[in-house]
């Protein structure tokens, strides 16, 4: 328990702060509730984390072609992520500069211009201020259109995966991936990858962070979250995830390995594809995955999972962001990825598994979502009980990481710990804290 005579909202940030270091504590694995509900908590997550770290904003095939753009928010700000005409991927922030007015209204489309709904200023896909209504006759010889131009933000991209941020300060996103990079390989660069269909997107009363928590290491509730999915037969059995790796590394960055797997839930046709673009370590984690289930900090995750569909085993691939708009508010979106150069029909079944396991009608989302709200309501508020409760994570505090685990980071060889969920919160706590 922890004391009770605080109050966040009454203290400086600087003591909030203060506080955060003395109640967090993942080495022991205590992690208090009023993390997922606390509106200061919120407010310096925005500056600390959210405003600092890179963002997942879409995947390169969403803008294939020249001028092709979609609209994405990062860290609360509409960015307008735009393919230009020279096929480069530019981040342009969302806001005239002339007086402030959202240029670009729509999620996404293909332009070589946006003009502005309020004054009509005319803005190139690249960020160039090209046109002025009537500037001759208003502004005469003085107005510098070349000062005028859209804000930038840095936009990255790591095997498709485009990310965002507005700290120019930042490392470079392969930095910041690091030795995760390994992971994101098998996800997103095993083979040419596309998204099928445009993003889904709900809203539910959710912190942001028990979704993250649950995807970087939390394969325990699966037998029961999800034990209707072992009865239905979609999976062997209800304790199936346990069995294979929790493997972390720098950064909060976090995935869980479920292995081994007798059947190939890929598409046979693309094994020589597959080959040619991981190395045979790589290869070798594939050809045994059964699922793959993990989260780059903050908040993207991402999940390879294998179902039997019509007593045919078939994986689908999907990348999922836990977009916080409130303490206890979340917009879910998810991008279904898949292999481009399959066959016809392995991308009509695998979307179909998506679409019964994880999409918003999936069972598993299902499952998931009343979990996750209703953590949210019995964190949330200002009943002096909530402000003192500590959760536990000491789960797996006693084992030893593996030494032979074929990729980097820190790897343990069953999946039922919180080695994970207490990597992600001692980096989350480096950021608050610094
Ligand atoms: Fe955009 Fe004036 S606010 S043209
Ligand atoms: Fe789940």
């Amino acid at each position: 328990m922890l004391k009770t005579n605080v109050n966040l909202e009454e203290m400086s940030q600087k003591e909030a702060i203060d506080y955060l270091k003395e109640s967090v504590q993942p080495e022991i694995g205590a992690i208090p509730a009023y993390l997922l509900g606390d509106p200061t908590v919120y407010d310096i997550e925005h500056k600390k984390v959210f405003l600092k770290t890179w963002l997942f904003v879409g995947h390169e095939s969403e803008i294939p072609k020249k001028n092709d753009f979609i609209t994405r928010d990062v860290a609360g700000y509409s960015v307008i992520i735009s393919r230009g005409a020279d096929g480069e991927i530019r981040g342009l922030y969302n806001m005239c500069t002339h007086r402030g007015m959202k240029l670009c209204r729509a999620d996404a489309g293909n332009k070589t211009m946006f003009t502005c709904p309020y004054h009509g200023f005319n803005f190139k896909n690249n960020g160039d201020c090209v046109g002025v209504p009537l500037q001759k006759d208003i502004y005469g010889e003085d107005l510098d259109k070349s000062r005028l131009g859209l804000y930038k933000i840095r936009i990255e991209s790591y095997k498709g995966l485009l990310f965002g941020t507005w700290n120019d300060e930042a490392e470079p996103l392969e930095e910041f991936l690091g030795e995760f990079k390994w992971y994101v390989d098998i996800l997103a660069g095993r083979a040419e990858m596309e998204v099928l269909g445009p993003p889904q997107r709900f809203i539910i009363h959710s912190n942001w962070k028990i979704g993250a928590d649950n995807f970087v290491g939390d394969s325990y509730h699966t037998m029961v979250t999800h034990g209707s999915i072992a009865k239905l037969g979609m999976v062997p059995s209800a304790t199936y995830s346990k069995k294979g790796y929790q493997i972390y590394t720098d950064h909060g960055h976090g995935l869980n390995l479920g292995t081994p797997n007798p059947d190939f839930a890929f598409p046979e046709e693309l094994r020589e594809e597959y080959k040619s673009n991981l190395t045979e370590e790589q290869y070798e984690v594939l050809s045994n995955l059964k699922n793959m289930i993990g989260n780059i900090f903050p908040n993207l995750s991402f999940l390879i999972s294998h179902t039997k569909v019509k007593g045919q085993l078939i994986s689908n691939t999907s990348v999922r962001l836990w977009r916080p708009v409130g303490v206890d508010k979340m917009e879910v979106i998810t991008w279904f990825l898949i292999e481009k150069n399959a066959s016809e029909d392995w991308k009509r079944r695998s979307r179909e598994s998506f679409v019964l396991t994880f999409s918003p009608s999936g069972i598993f989302e299902q499952d998931d979502t009343e979990v996750f709200t209703d953590i949210t309501a019995a964190a949330s508020g200002t009943m002096p009980l909530v402000k003192q409760l500590t959760f536990n994570y000491t789960m797996g505090l006693h084992r030893k990481p593996v030494e032979d685990f074929t990729g980097p980071g820190v790897a343990f060889d069953d999946k039922f710990t919180e080695a994970n969920q207490r990597n992600f919160y001692r980096y989350w706590l480096d950021l608050m804290t610094k």
